[in-house]
């Protein structure tokens, strides 16, 4: 049985990624230093699968504590999901977010360097596109100058990713979400945003479930059809999944070059009054919202190319945005107990 290390596994897409790994017969290692997640979640990741995953607190600009947990532990791959992800607070506290987001990557691909670990996933966003020239975007899009220190913690750590595994035998693949929403179907994990939700469809539950008064609407005289920004927003289990295919592409050495990038979206753009549209028909009640102005720092329109993903890695969204919406909408009620 392989092992996995997956960092931030108590995080959003980490504990679905834990979760999809153990399905897939993988040994989980978890390390998360808690700053943006739950313990508790751990249940939730064993009451899916019946395993709870060996975990360990860990802060990983801590070098000492990142060594010692390698010198403790032997693991085949990783999976490197702690991070921190706020655009807004990397404005306002750019070094944090260099320290969080760079110090801990090559701390990690130290680690693998000295322990011969050779297979490293690594969690990148669209926000490397900026505003594409050209929609749908493909992994050949260049990466355009970053509109936050977030986004540019993000390209600084492909490029970080591109040079070792130039210089090493180190195999990575980059993933580059689009818009993850949606929870696990069984409601025993989900997002959990800590404040007022910076992402759209946090913030629409939490209205519905009576924790906010309305949903402000970023703007409606953008150049798209009616008029709110686009973005292709794709179901956190489906994005899971991708995650435990890349690493076994990785393992069975059917990557093509020490280093590859791979687009994770549906393909389908959607706008926001869309969506607001699809959430009220899932749940069957009328969302609360009006229209503000625009957010700055907002793109118009992001949506995928997803034919790299299909050809090379033989995997394509299953679930739909309806779907992501529903379990999103489960996930609210349970924990808010409605
Ligand atoms: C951005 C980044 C993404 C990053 C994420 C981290 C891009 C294209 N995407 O996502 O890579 O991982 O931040 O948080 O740069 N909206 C509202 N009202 C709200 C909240 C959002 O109208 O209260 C709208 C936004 O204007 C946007 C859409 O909903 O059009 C999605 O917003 P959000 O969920 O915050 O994600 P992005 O900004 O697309």
């Amino acid at each position: 049985m392989k092992k996995v290390l997956v960092t931030g596994g108590l995080g959003y897409i980490g504990s679905h990624t834990a979760v999809e790994l153990l399905d897939a017969g993988y040994e989980v290692l978890i390390i998360d230093d808690l700053s943006n997640a739950e313990l508790d979640v751990l249940e939730g990741i064993e009451r899916i699968t019946g395993t709870k995953p060996h975990f360990e607190k860990i802060d990983l600009r801590i070098k000492d504590d990142v060594e010692d947990f390698f010198l403790r532990n032997e693991v085949d791959g990783i999976i490197h999901f702690a991070a921190s992800k706020a655009v807004g607070e990397s404005v306002a506290n750019p070094l944090l977010y260099y320290e969080n987001n760079l110090h801990t990557l090559t701390y990690l691909l130290q680690q693998c360097l000295k322990h011969e670990i050779h297979h490293f996933i690594f969690s990148s966003s669209c926000t490397v596109y900026g505003q594409p020239d050209e929609l749908p975007i493909t992994e050949d899009a260049p990466v355009k100058a970053a509109y936050s220190p977030y986004g540019n913690t993000k390209q600084i750590s492909e490029e970080i990713l591109v040079d070792t595994c130039k210089a090493t035998d180190l195999q990575s693949i980059s993933l580059r979400y689009f818009n993850p929403i949606g929870a696990h179907d069984s409601a025993e994990i989900g997002e959990l945003p800590i404040g007022t939700p910076q992402n759209l469809v946090p913030f629409i539950t939490q209205t519905a479930a009576g924790l906010r008064e309305a949903l402000s609407v970023f703007g409606d005289d953008y150049p798209t059809p009616d008029g709110s920004c686009i973005r292709d927003y794709i179901h956190v289990v489906d994005l899971a999944e991708a995650h435990v295919i890349a690493l076994q592409r990785l393992f069975n050495k059917q990557n093509d070059a020490g280093y590859e990038v791979y687009n994770l979206g549906t393909g389908r753009g959607c706008s926001v009054l869309e969506v607001v549209s699809a959430f009220e028909k899932v749940s069957g009640q009328k969302l609360n919202y009006k229209i503000v102005a625009r957010r700055p720092g907002d793109v118009i329109s992001v949506y995928a190319d997803t034919s790299k993903a299909k050809e090379m890695l033989g995997w394509s969204t299953k679930l739909t945005m309806e779907d992501a919406l529903e379990s999103a909408w489960k996930w609210e009620k349970k924990i808010r107990n409605l």
